[in-house]
């Protein structure tokens, strides 16, 4: 286990942390951590998939992506999803997938049929979410979602991807036939309110599930999901098939 790991349960699942002076640390260890899971997976397997959170945590990796680790990426095999992406097109400055393209995409030798963007052009937003959830079913062959890695952020409100607190998430985990995509709204004065997102059947359907989070602004949500015996928010029920790894800088933890 890396230095500046720890163990902890989170609603009783084991998690790895990993604290970090600050981003950019963070970050290249995170793209380590990426890489290596596309080794070991690669060495049996054709295709990794790779689920990008949202916000702006992840996008120094994505930038690391497209230049410093380019020539170490598999991008032949590597396929890309969004763990969700506001409802707004690709140009707009609050575009997800747009982020994604601009910080690394557009610079990756990585075919175009491999991008699978949210399509958030498609109207009604509940239309997009099933079509979004008929490609992932595609790619899956109709077997569950089983993403090799899904990248996420972590919100001062304890959400993560679009799963915000006031939504609930948690209960499609009691459902059998829950959606793995779902059009919802973000909380008033969260803008863009429209947002596509994956569910937490579908995040936990993944093998591997990586949270990026930096900042002060994060540490009370830290505290309640990696700190308290048994949290409540949406990011405290993520809990993939084999690896659980929260990346945090010391701006978050906290002192203590
Ligand atoms: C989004 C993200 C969201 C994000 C957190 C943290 O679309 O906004 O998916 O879940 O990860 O809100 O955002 P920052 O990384 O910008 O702090």
């Amino acid at each position: 286990m890396p230095e500046n790991t720890h163990r902890v349960r989170i609603r009783d699942y084991p998690a790895d942390v990993r604290r970090f002076a600050n981003l950019e640390r963070l970050s290249h260890a995170a793209a380590a951590y990426v890489l290596a899971a596309m080794e070991t997976t690669l060495e049996t397997r054709d295709r990794f998939s790779l689920v990008l959170a949202g916000g702006s945590s992840p996008l120094r990796l994505y930038e690391l992506f497209a230049d410093t680790y380019r020539a170490r990426m598999p991008w032949a095999h590597v396929h890309l999803f969004w763990g969700d992406d506001r409802y707004v097109p690709r140009g707009h400055p609050d575009s997800n997938q747009g982020a994604a393209y601009d910080a690394f995409i557009s610079q990756a030798p990585i075919p175009a049929e491999q991008v699978h963007a949210m399509p958030t052009k498609i109207a009604p937003p509940a239309q997009a979410a099933e079509v979004y959830e008929e490609t992932i079913r595609r790619f899956f062959g109709g077997g569950p979602p089983s993403f090799d890695l899904v990248l996420l952020g972590l919100g001062a409100d304890g959400h993560t991807a679009s799963l915000f607190p006031h939504l609930h998430p948690e209960r499609h985990l009691e459902e059998p036939d829950a959606p793995w995509v779902q059009a919802v709204e973000a909380p008033p004065g969260v803008e863009p309110r429209q947002r596509l997102t994956l569910t937490l059947p579908a995040l936990n359907h993944a093998r591997r599930a990586l949270f990026l989070v930096p900042g002060a602004s994060k540490r009370d949500a830290v505290h309640t999901v990696l700190r308290t015996p048994d949290p409540t928010l949406p990011a405290a029920y993520v809990h993939p098939q084999d690896e659980l790894a929260w990346y945090v800088d010391d701006a978050a933890w906290g002192e203590g």
